[in-house]
């Protein structure tokens, strides 16, 4: 590597908005077409011994208080951060798909936890350098193919978790706003778009903290 960083870059938004079909087209087009190292990493990640348990909370075969499952879903991050950091350190950029802004919107909507004390549990972690919120009415994303098969996948929760996102999250210099209602391909280019712009400001600089 030639001593500059690699960018982390987070999709973020509701249930079935494309987030994980849009982060595999980007990844691919950094590998081959910008020809740059890059991963592509799901959160929360269902292998290790957090997300194994966060996956029977989510199918709805375990219980836990909204307390527990925010401090797990974050735990769930930590667990990788060093990882993370080097990655990012050895010149690698990450894909996220999903982050702690899922974190904080989900228990604040879903669970109707303080969004201070939600906010705590995932300070400390790298910020990313672009979030690209994809945007979809939570009416559309429930036509969606399986749709509600997940415990948060209900359309009451889907429409406050985006307000959160729009009124509370939505607010920083580094979050662009896709909207996941046009077609998948342009969907995919205004991504491109906002990561080329993204690529030259950012990787001289440090990449900050949450929050
Ligand atoms: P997924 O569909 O992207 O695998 O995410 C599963 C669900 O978990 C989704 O409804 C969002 C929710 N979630 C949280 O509640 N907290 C979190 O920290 C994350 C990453 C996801
Ligand atoms: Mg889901």
């Amino acid at each position: 590597m030639n001593g500059t960083r690699g960018t982390l870059i987070a999709f973020e938004g509701g249930d079935r908005a494309g987030k994980s079909t849009q982060a595999k087209q980007a990844l691919q087009w950094i590998r081959e077409t910008l020809r740059e190292p890059a991963v592509l990493w799901h959160f929360p990640n269902r292998h290790s011994a957090t997300g194994r348990l966060l996956d029977t909370y989510l199918s709805g075969s375990t219980e836990l208080t909204g307390q527990v499952a925010h401090l797990l879903f974050a735990a769930n991050r930590w667990e990788r951060v060093e990882e993370l950091w080097q990655l990012l350190d050895s010149g690698s950029h990450v894909i996220l798909d999903r982050y702690a802004y899922s974190g904080v919107a989900f228990s604040v909507a879903a669970r109707g936890l303080d969004p201070e004390w939600c906010l705590a549990a995932d300070r400390g972690l790298p910020s990313p350098d672009l979030v690209l919120f994809l945007d979809l009415d939570p009416q559309l994303a429930s036509k969606r193919g399986n749709f509600g098969e997940e415990r948060y996948e209900q359309l009451v929760i889907q429409q406050r978790v985006r307000q959160f996102f729009l009124d509370r999250l939505f607010q920083s210099e580094n979050w662009v706003r896709i909207s996941a209602e046009q077609p998948p391909d342009q969907v995919q280019l205004q991504c491109r778009r906002a990561i080329t712009e993204m690529l030259p400001r950012v990787r001289s600089l440090p990449l900050k903290l949450l929050w």
